[in-house]
C-alpha cells in the first residue's frame, strides 16, 4: 500500500493558456446562470484509503475505504470527533493529499491534484494581506486570464452579496474578522468552482459572526447550486446548513443521512422531532451524552 503524498502545489491548471480558455467562457457563464445547475459536478469517492506515515515510522490510517458521492448540488455536511479523518477526506477531494488507495472523481474525471474546479476555504480568514478586498476577490479570475470588465462585473456582484461593497478598495487588515471571511467567501464563489470544499471556515469567529456567514454561504449556495463539502464540529452548523450530513469517526462513515427540514431553519424548525432527533444522534456519535444537545449548542449565546 501507497502511503500518502501530500501534493506539492501541483496544479492541474498549471496549463495556464488552457485554465483561460476555460475560464474565460465559464466565468461569463457563471454570471448569467446564478441560480442554474451545473450539469455534472458530483464527487465520488471510490475505496478511498489514506495512510499517512508518522515521522516516528508509524501508519496512520486516516480514511478507510471510503465510498461515497455527493450529487451536483448537495451541501454536504461532515461531522466527527477531532482526529477522525474529516480533514484528510476534504483533503483527497481537494486534492492536497492523494489516495493511497482507491479513486475520487469530479463529474465524469478522476482527479489528481488541486484544480480550479475546486474552491477550498479553510479556517480563519485565508485572504492576501497585500491586496485590497477587491482585488482578492478577483484575484482566482485575474489568474484565469478573465479580462477586467468583466473581472469587475464579477467582483462587483459577489462583494454585494456577501455585503461588502463598501469596502471593495480597504485592506484587509482595515476589516474585522468576520469581514475577512465574508472576502474568502466571495472570493472562492467568484472563482465559480463546480465544488467547494470548506473546513471548519467559520469556528474561530464569534456566535453572531458565524451565524452570519452561515446565512451568506447559504444565500450562496442557494444561488448559484454549488455542490459543497462542508466539515464542521458543530452540530448546530451543520443542521442549519446540511441537505445531508455524514459522520466520520476512525476513518469510516459511521452514518450518512439527509436532513429534510423545512427552510428557512429558523428557530421552529429546529425544534421540532426531526431536528431534536437527528441533533440528539448526532451528538451521540460525538459522545455527547444525549440531553446535553441543547445545553452544548447554546454555549455560544
Ligand atoms: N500529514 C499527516 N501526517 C501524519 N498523520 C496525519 C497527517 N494528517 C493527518 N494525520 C492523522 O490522520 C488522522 C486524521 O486526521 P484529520 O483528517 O486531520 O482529522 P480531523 O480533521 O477529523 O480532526 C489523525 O490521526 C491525524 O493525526
Ligand atoms: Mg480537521
Amino acid at each position: 500500500m501507497k502511503t500518502a503524498r501530500i501534493s506539492s502545489q501541483k496544479s492541474e491548471d498549471s496549463d495556464s493558456s488552457q485554465a483561460a480558455n476555460i475560464s474565460a467562457g465559464r466565468t461569463t457563464g457563471a454570471l448569467q446562470s446564478l441560480g442554474d445547475r451545473a450539469p455534472n459536478a458530483d464527487v465520488r469517492l471510490d475505496a478511498v484509503s489514506v495512510t499517512f506515515m508518522r515521522s516516528n515510522g508509524d501508519r496512520v490510517t486516516a480514511i478507510e475505504n471510503v465510498d461515497l458521492t455527493v450529487k451536483t448540488g448537495e451541501l454536504l455536511c461532515v461531522i466527527g470527533r477531532s482526529g477522525e479523518g474529516k480533514t484528510t477526506l476534504l483533503n483527497v477531494v481537494a486534492g492536497l493529499v492523494e489516495p493511497s488507495e482507491g479513486r475520487v472523481l469530479v463529474g465524469e474525471r478522476e482527479i489528481h491534484g488541486t484544480g480550479a474546479d475546486r474552491g477550498v476555504i479553510f479556517q480563519g480568514d485565508a485572504v492576501y494581506p497585500w491586496m485590497r478586498v477587491a482585488d482578492n476577490v478577483g484575484f482566482g479570475l485575474r489568474v484565469k486570464g478573465v479580462r477586467r470588465p468583466e473581472r469587475e462585473r464579477v467582483v462587483d456582484e459577489y462583494l454585494e452579496l456577501v455585503g461588502l461593497s463598501h469596502v471593495a478598495k480597504s485592506w484587509p487588515r482595515e476589516l474585522s474578522g468576520g469581514m475577512r471571511s465574508r472576502v474568502a467567501v466571495a472570493s472562492v464563489f467568484a472563482n465559480d468552482p463546480e465544488v467547494l470544499l470548506a473546513d471548519e471556515p467559520f469556528g474561530a469567529l464569534d456566535y453572531v459572526t458565524r451565524r452570519r456567514l452561515q446565512g451568506v454561504m447559504l444565500d450562496l449556495w442557494q444561488r448559484t447550486g454549488k455542490t459543497i463539502l462542508f466539515v464542521t464540529h458543530d452540530v448546530e452548523e451543520a443542521l442549519l446548513l446540511a441537505t445531508r450530513i455524514i459522520v466520520v469517526g476512525g476513518g469510516h462513515v459511521l452514518d450518512d443521512r439527509p436532513v429534510n427540514l423545512a427552510r428557512p431553519r429558523d428557530e421552529e424548525v429546529l425544534a421540532s422531532s426531526e431536528a431534536v432527533e437527528t441533533r440528539r444522534r448526532l451528538l451521540s456519535y460525538l459522545g455527547l451524552e444525549p440531553g446535553a444537545g441543547s445545553a452544548v449548542g447554546q454555549t455560544n449565546e
